[in-house]
C-alpha cells in the first residue's frame, strides 16, 4: 500500500507505515499541547516575558523581537513556538537547524514568509555555520543578499524581507556562536518543571484525554517524570492502558507505581539509561570523575544523547557533578542505585 493510501485510511491502520511516528507527532500527545499562554503551566518568568512582549508589541502593532528559547528536551520550547504564533496571529514555519543544509534552503523559507509570521528553527546550534550568516542581516535588517553565478559572473542581489519573528530553540546554548546568540531580543532558559506544575499538566492531559485520575496517582507521576511534561504525558498514556487491562481503569497511586515499574521507570524517575550510565561511572570508573567519551564508548551510546537528554536531569537531582577532568556520582546517585539494584548487587560497590 503506498503512503497516500495509508494516510487516508483511519486509525490504527495507521500503525503499519513502519515509519514510526515520533512521540510529538503523535495526535493525541498534540492534542495535549496549549495553544495560548493562559493555558502554559509553570515556567511563570518565561510566561510573564512574553507575556508583557506580545502585549507591547501588538500594542505598537508590530511583531515582536526574536526569541531565544534553551532547554533541555521536552520542556515546552516548540510548544512556546505555537503559542507564539498562535498570540500574535501570524503563520508559524518550522524547520531545524539541520535541515537547513544550504543558504538557498533558508531564503527560499524567509522570502516565502509574510509581516508577522513566525520562523521556528529548532536545534538552531546545529545551523551550518555558511547558512548562519544569511541569518544575520535577515533577522537585524530584514534583507538577504543572494549571490548568483560564480568568479567574474557573480552579481548579489538583496531581497527585502517582511518583518519576520526567528523562533529559536536550543538544547545546547554553549554551541550557539556569539552573534546569532547577540541577535536574538529575548533570551529564556526553560528549566525542569517542580512537581506542583507537573501535578498541573497530569491533571490537564488527564482531563483532555477523560481519564479518571485521582491526587495519589497525578502525585505519583508527576515524581517519575523527570520535571518534564513530555514524559509526564508518555507516562500518562502508559498508566492509562495499564489501569485499563489490569484495573477497572482509575489511575491511582498504586497504578502508577505498577506500570512505572513494568516501563522500568523507578522512584526517582529514572530509566533504564540514566541508571546504565550512573552504573558505568561508578563500576567502570570508580565514581569519576570521567570524560563524557569514555562514558559514552562504554555505554555504546551516542555522547550527545547523554549531554542533551541524560544528563541535566541528573545534574538536577544531584547525583551526578560535572568538574573540568570529568562527571562524578555523587554520594547520592550511590544511595539510590544500591536501593534501586537490591543487595545481590550490593557487593559489587
Ligand atoms: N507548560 C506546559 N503545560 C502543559 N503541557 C506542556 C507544557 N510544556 C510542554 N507541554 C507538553 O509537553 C510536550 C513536549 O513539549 P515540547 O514539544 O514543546 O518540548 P520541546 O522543549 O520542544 O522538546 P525538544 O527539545 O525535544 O524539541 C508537548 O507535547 C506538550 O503537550
Ligand atoms: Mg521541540
Amino acid at each position: 500500500m503506498s503512503d497516500d493510501l495509508l494516510k487516508q485510511v483511519p486509525g490504527p491502520h495507521r500503525m503499519v507505515t513502519g515509519s514510526e511516528l515520533s512521540a510529538d507527532q503523535d495526535p493525541e500527545i498534540l492534542s495535549l499541547r496549549p495553544d495560548y499562554l493562559r493555558e502554559y503551566i509553570g515556567q511563570k518568568e518565561v510566561v510573564e516575558t512574553l507575556n508583557i512582549a506580545i502585549e507591547a508589541a501588538k500594542g505598537r502593532g508590530e511583531p515582536i523581537e526574536h526569541v531565544l528559547l534553551h532547554g533541555p528536551p521536552g520542556l515546552g520550547k516548540t510548544t512556546l513556538a505555537h503559542i507564539i504564533a498562535n498570540e500574535l496571529g501570524g503563520g508559524l514555519t518550522v524547520t531545524s537547524g539541520p535541515a537547513l543544509e544550504k543558504g538557498g534552503d533558508l531564503i527560499g523559507l524567509l522570502t516565502r514568509l509574510e509581516t508577522g509570521d513566525i520562523l521556528f528553527v529548532d536545534e538552531i546550534h546545529r545551523t551550518p555555520r555558511a547558512v548562519e550568516e544569511f541569518l544575520y542581516p535577515a533577522m537585524e535588517d530584514f534583507s538577504v543578499d543572494f549571490v548568483f553565478d560564480k568568479g567574474v559572473h557573480a552579481r548579489s542581489h538583496r531581497f527585502r524581507l517582511k518583518r519576520f519573528v526567528l523562533v529559536g530553540a536550543t538544547t545546547r546554548v554553549g554551541l550557539i556562536s556569539a552573534p546569532l546568540r547577540d541577535r536574538f531580543g529575548i533570551f529564556r532558559s526553560l528549566d525542569f518543571y517542580d512537581e506542583s506544575d507537573l501535578v498541573r499538566i497530569a491533571l490537564r492531559s488527564a482531563e483532555l484525554l477523560e481519564l479518571e485520575i485521582d491526587d495519589g496517582g497525578a502525585r505519583e507521576l508527576s515524581r517519575r517524570s523527570r520535571g518534564t511534561p513530555r514524559i509526564v504525558n508518555r507516562l500518562l498514556k502508559r498508566v492509562r492502558d495499564f489501569s485499563q487491562v489490569r484495573g477497572d481503569g482509575r489511575i491511582t497511586q498504586d497504578s502508577v507505581i505498577e506500570a512505572l515499574q513494568l516501563e522500568g521507570v523507578d522512584a526517582r524517575g529514572l530509566t533504564g539509561l540514566d541508571r546504565r550510565y550512573l552504573r558505568t561511572i561508578i563500576r567502570y570508573y570508580g565514581g569519576g570523575p570521567v570524560g563524557i567519551e569514555a562514558i559514552a564508548a562504554t555505554l555504546q551510546e551516542e555522547s550527545d544523547t547523554l549531554v542533551d537528554v541524560v544528563e541535566p536531569y541528573l545534574l538536577k537531582i544531584g547525583f551526578i557533578t560535572r568538574t573540568s577532568s570529568g562527571r562524578k556520582a555523587s554520594e547520592e546517585a550511590y544511595r539510590h542505585l544500591d536501593v534501586a539494584t537490591g543487595t545481590r548487587q550490593r557487593t559489587i560497590f
